[in-house]
This record gives structure tokens, C-alpha cells and sequence, in this order.
């Protein structure tokens, strides 16, 4: 066995079923949405027990429609939270709409518990995010939107392989980014339980247009019925999802796996936290984020993070908060959201892919404790 340097933080697992299946479309002449398309759905929908699902080009693509097909628009404000990738507050401003920024808790979601403080009747949505895999709680987010008659869109980017109660939310939309837990390279999936609204989403990310005839007249015989948007699935990405979905459950088994044995490792260390569980288990793992004790350690998470880089172990920070990208500055600092100032320097990813070895593993684990006690504050 050759001696191990390095671990990337990620490393995607596609192989000879991918290939053929791509392979299959690309030799039946149809390129564009179609049967693939429509396998992928299938098999979406049976993979997370989702009535409908539609699948899109990205998830940013798919949470802009759906804030529009929910009737968000101009005018209205959602709440989310500032503890996010910027595709999630730039599908709510691209439908005209604001984010209300709302703080998060000790697990990185968004703290239920403050949804009221923020509510006013220009609230039309709630945009929960599942961050690193881990659901929300979606009991008390549910019963707020209902109480004041809200959507509820969950950015489920991270949460393919956890179990999401999404009966009640308006749809979950999931990321098939090239490192997510299930890939296309880029894509994405709308699921709901409402078949009119799949319907009415369907239309939209298809330029708005409703078939007049079916058969071969349907080519020209349609109708824009409204402002669409161009967000449909090709079958040349679909073909690469149906292949990653056969072995979705045993991809997601070396998730659980690779987190227990982190989890095992590090349970003891006074210099980090272990990520929040599930009470029930439930967890998609797409990221492994543990909180260091910064208190404890002279150097900063940043540099933390480049000593082990240079010790060959890949790692990540998720999320830079959103008000401290230039961009985003106008929603003011961040000791707004007193949490999100207090965990953003503490976060670090570490690396959690199917595709990683026992051995790579416990190269991660041994750099992170060495790095970890070479800067601790005696
Ligand atoms: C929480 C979250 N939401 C949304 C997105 C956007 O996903 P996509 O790249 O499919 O648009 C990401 C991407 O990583 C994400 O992490």
C-alpha cells in the first residue's frame, strides 16, 4: 500500500455507469429534456418518498422559480438566514423579492425560535436552509408559516440522503452540484407535495409554454402562457444522475460511516466541537463541520486551515457569511446575527466523500489532532 500525502477535500465518484448511461442519450439523438429526464424524476421521487419532483439546472435556478411560481415577488421579504452560499439570497433577490435576515442556532440552521421577531406582512416566504445535511426543524418552521400563511421553500442543497418531512412545505429544492451528495455535474430537483404546483413550476422553467396539441403538431402548437424562464434538465446530466441514484443508498452509507469514525475520533479532543446529530439519526452528511475551541488554540481558524492544507488534508469553511461579501455589504454587519458572528470563526469542513479510504480517513485524523495540539494554548 502506497503511503498516503494528501486528501482533497473532495473526490467525486462517477464511473462506468455514468459513462454508459451518458453514452445511451448521446447515441439516441435526443439531447434535450426527455426520457432520461423523466427517469430521473421517477427515480427521485422514489429514492425520497417525494410525490412530485421536476428537475431544473441548478438548485439556485430551481428556488428562484419556485419563489416565483409561490407568488413571491416585488415588494415582499423572505426570511432566511445570512448563513448560506450566495445562491440562495441571490434566487430571492433575482425574483424581486428580500431576504430578512434571520440569526441561526448552535447547529447552523435557522433558529425557529426568532422567526416572529422578524415577521411583518411583507413577509410572503420562509427559506430554510438544512445546512451540512443536518434538517431543520421543520415542526416549528411549519406551524410559524402556517400560522401567518406563508410559502416554505427549503434549500435542501445539502439534504439529499437525509429524510425530510417536506409534506407541509411548499417544495424542497436540491442541489446535483459536482460535489454533492448526489451529482450532474451542475443540476437540480424541485419536489412538492401539490401536483398543480409541480405542473404550474413545469411551465415556468420551460419558457412559461403549455403544449395546444399533443403529437407532432405540439412542436408549433403551443402557447407562452406567462414570463418564463429557461431552467429545464437536459437527458445528457439526467443520464448522469440516474446512474449516481443506483447507488445512492450505499453512497450514503459511507457517509454515516466516515462521520461515526470522525465522530469516534475526535469526541475527546478539547480543541473542537463534533457537529450536531439528528435526535433520531437523521442526517444527509454532505459536509462534516466541527467547531474548533478557538479559546483554546493561538491560531486563528484560517490558519488552522492553511496548516493543514500544508500537511496535505483538504478542508473548507462553510459558509462565508453572506453580509460580508461586498456584494451583500448593504445588509449591514454582522453583529446583527449574533450567532452567525460568533460561529463563522470557528467553522471548518473537513473532508467527507464516499470515495474516501479507511486509510485516507485516518491520514485526516491524525493531521487534524497533530495540527490541533501543536497549536494549543499551553
Ligand atoms: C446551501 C446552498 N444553497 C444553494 C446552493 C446552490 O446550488 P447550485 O450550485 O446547484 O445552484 C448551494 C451550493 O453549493 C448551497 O450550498
Amino acid at each position: 500500500m502506497s503511503e498516503i500525502h494528501q486528501v482533497p477535500f473532495f473526490r467525486a465518484d462517477v464511473g462506468a455507469e455514468e459513462i454508459e448511461l451518458v453514452g445511451q442519450v448521446l447515441r439516441s439523438g435526443w439531447l434535450t429534456t426527455g426520457p432520461m429526464v423523466a427517469q430521473l424524476e421517477a427515480d427521485f421521487c422514489k429514492a425520497t418518498g417525494a410525490p412530485y419532483a421536476v428537475a431544473v439546472t441548478s438548485c439556485t435556478s430551481g428556488l428562484h422559480a419556485t419563489l416565483i411560481a409561490s407568488g413571491v415577488g416585488p415588494g415582499d421579504e423572505v426570511l432566511t438566514t445570512p448563513y448560506t452560499f450566495c445562491g440562495s439570497i441571490q434566487a430571492i433577490e433575482e425574483a424581486g423579492a428580500r431576504p430578512v435576515f434571520v440569526d441561526i442556532g448552535n447547529d447552523l440552521n435557522l433558529d425557529a425560535d426568532l422567526l416572529s421577531r422578524h415577521m411583518s406582512l411583507r413577509v410572503k416566504a420562509i427559506l430554510p436552509i438544512h445546512i451540512a445535511g443536518l434538517p431543520c426543524d421543520m415542526v416549528a418552521i411549519d406551524a410559524f408559516a402556517k400560522q401567518h400563511g406563508l410559502a416554505v421553500i427549503e434549500d435542501a442543497a445539502h439534504a439529499f440522503g437525509a429524510t425530510l418531512d417536506s409534506s407541509l412545505s411548499t417544495a424542497a429544492v436540491h442541489s446535483f452540484y459536482a460535489n454533492k451528495n448526489l451529482t450532474t455535474g451542475e443540476g437540480g430537483m424541485v419536489t412538492t407535495s401539490d401536483p398543480a404546483f409541480a405542473g404550474r413550476l413545469r411551465c415556468l422553467v420551460n419558457h412559461g409554454v403549455r403544449r395546444l396539441q399533443s403529437g407532432p403538431l405540439g412542436a408549433w402548437q403551443y402557447d407562452v402562457k406567462e414570463r418564463g424562464l429557461k431552467y429545464n434538465m437536459s437527458d445528457i446530466l439526467a443520464a448522469v444522475g440516474v446512474a449516481q441514484l443506483r447507488n445512492w443508498r450505499q453512497h450514503q452509507k459511507s457517509r454515516q460511516r466516515i462521520a461515526d469514525t470522525y465522530a469516534r475520533a475526535f469526541v475527546d479532543s478539547p480543541y473542537l466541537c463534533l457537529p450536531p446529530v439528528h435526535p433520531d439519526g437523521n442526517h444527509g452528511w454532505h459536509l462534516y463541520v466541527v467547531q474548533l475551541e478557538v479559546e483554546r488554540l493561538k491560531a486563528s481558524r484560517d490558519q488552522i486551515a492553511t496548516e493543514l492544507m500544508s500537511a496535505g488534508v483538504g478542508c473548507s469553511v462553510h459558509f462565508r457569511p453572506i453580509p460580508l461579501h461586498s456584494y451583500f455589504e448593504r445588509y449591514g454587519p454582522l453583529s446583527q446575527w449574533p450567532n452567525v458572528e460568533r460561529l463563522y470563526p470557528r467553522v471548518l469542513s473537513l473532508p467527507i466523500f464516499p470515495a474516501m479510504t479507511d486509510d485516507e480517513q485516518q491520514f485526516v485524523i491524525g493531521r487534524v489532532h497533530r495540527v490541533l495540539e501543536a497549536n494549543a494554548v499551553c
